[in-house]
C-alpha cells in the first residue's frame, strides 16, 4: 500500500477524506492525521479527526494536532459551512483516545524521514501551515517525499472572495511556500470539486448503506449541504476533500494539466489567489498537475462501496 499523512481541519468534507481512506488499507496505508486550525478552531478539528478514526474502527491510528493559527495572520475559520463544531449533523461518541503528545509538524518530519525516500505522499486538505513549517523546519524534507495531492485553490474562481478558495485564502504565505517547495504536487480545486456535489439522492443511497458509518455520513452531509444549496444554488455540498483520496485509489476518475501555479500573497484583493497558468503564457516550469475534470459518478460508486466496508 501507498504510505499516507492526512493533514486537515475536519470539516465534514474531510471527513469523508478520512473515512475513505481508512476504509482501503489494502491500498493506502494512512500514518497518522495531523490537524491544523482551519475551519473550526484547532481543538475541535482535532477532536473530530479522533472521533472520525474510532467510528472507522481505528482509535489506534495516531492523531498530532498542529498549528493553531497561519503563518502571518490569524485564523479565518467556516462556522457558517461546518457548523460550531465543524461536524454538525452528527453527534458522534466522545473520542476514545488522546492525540499524541509530539506537534504535527514534528510528527511529519519523523514519519518521513523514517522512510525510505520518495514513499510518503502528503495529503493536505486544510490550510497549508503545518506543511510549510514542516519545509522550513528541516530542508531534507521536501526531496524525500513522493507527492503532494493536496486540495485548495482554483483556476477560475474563489469561494471566500472572488478570488481565493478557503484552504489557501486562511493561509497564503504557507500556500506559497509549498508551491515554491519543488515537491511534486497534485492539486485539486474549486473547479473540479464543484463537480462532485452530494445530492438528496446521493445521501438518501449513504443512508441506506445501514452501518454506524453510513448513518453519520449521510447525518453531517445534510447539514453540510445545506450551505451551498442555500448560498450558490448548487444541488448539493461539493465533496472537495475527499477528491484527494478518490484520486489516489482510482485516477481515471479526474483530469486535468500540468501547469505553473503561482501563489498571491501581495495583492490586497487578490491574496491567496492561486494564478494557474493554464495556458502556459508565463513559460514557467509546471510545477502542479491542476485538475479540472471530474467523474463525479465513478466518484459516488467508489465513496458507497468503501463506507460500506466500515462498521
Ligand atoms: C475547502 O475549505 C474547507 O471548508 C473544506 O473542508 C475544503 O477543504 C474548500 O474550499
Ligand atoms: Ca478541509
Amino acid at each position: 500500500p501507498r504510505a499516507i499523512i492526512l493533514d486537515c481541519d475536519p470539516g465534514q468534507d474531510d471527513a469523508v477524506a478520512i473515512l475513505m481512506a481508512l476504509a482501503s488499507p489494502e491500498a493506502l496505508e494512512t500514518l497518522a492525521i495531523t490537524t491544523v486550525g482551519g475551519n473550526v478552531p484547532l481543538e475541535k478539528v482535532t477532536r473530530n479527526a479522533l472521533q472520525l478514526a474510532a467510528l472507522a474502527g481505528r482509535p489506534d491510528l495516531p492523531v498530532h494536532a498542529g498549528c493553531g493559527k497561519p503563518l502571518l495572520q490569524p485564523l479565518v475559520t467556516a462556522e457558517e459551512v461546518h457548523g460550531e463544531s465543524g461536524l454538525n449533523g452528527v453527534e458522534l461518541p466522545p473520542p476514545a483516545s488522546t492525540p499524541r503528545t509530539s506537534h504535527a509538524v514534528d510528527a511529519i518530519i519523523e514519519l518521513v524521514m523514517a522512510r525510505p525516500a520518495g514513499t510518503v505522499t502528503l495529503c493536505p486538505t486544510g490550510p497549508l501551515t503545518n506543511i510549510a513549517l514542516a519545509f522550513a523546519r528541516e530542508p531534507a524534507l521536501a526531496a524525500r517525499i513522493r507527492e503532494i495531492v493536496l486540495m485548495g485553490g482554483a483556476r477560475d474562481l474563489g469561494n471566500v472572495t472572488p478570488a481565493a478558495e478557503f484552504n489557501f485564502y486562511v493561509d497564503p504565505e504557507a500556500a506559497r511556500l509549498v508551491f515554491e517547495s519543488g515537491v511534486p504536487i497534485t492539486m485539486f480545486g474549486l473547479d473540479v470539486t464543484h463537480q462532485v456535489l452530494v445530492t438528496e439522492e446521493r445521501v438518501a443511497r449513504i443512508r441506506g448503506l445501514g452501518n454506524r458509518a453510513g448513518e453519520a455520513v449521510a447525518g453531517f452531509l445534510d447539514f453540510y449541504s445545506r450551505h451551498d444549496r442555500e448560498r450558490y444554488g448548487f444541488a448539493g455540498g461539493p465533496l472537495h476533500d475527499p477528491c484527494v483520496i478518490a484520486h489516489l485509489l482510482r485516477p481515471a476518475l479526474f483530469s486535468g494539466r500540468s501547469c505553473h501555479v503561482a501563489i498571491d500573497t501581495e495583492s490586497r484583493l487578490g491574496r491567496g489567489r492561486s494564478l494557474v497558468d493554464w495556458w502556459s503564457v508565463t513559460g514557467a516550469v509546471p510545477n502542479a498537475m491542476v485538475m479540472d475534470q471530474a467523474d463525479a459518478t465513478g466518484f459516488f460508486e467508489l465513496l458507497y462501496k468503501l463506507l460500506g466496508r466500515l462498521p
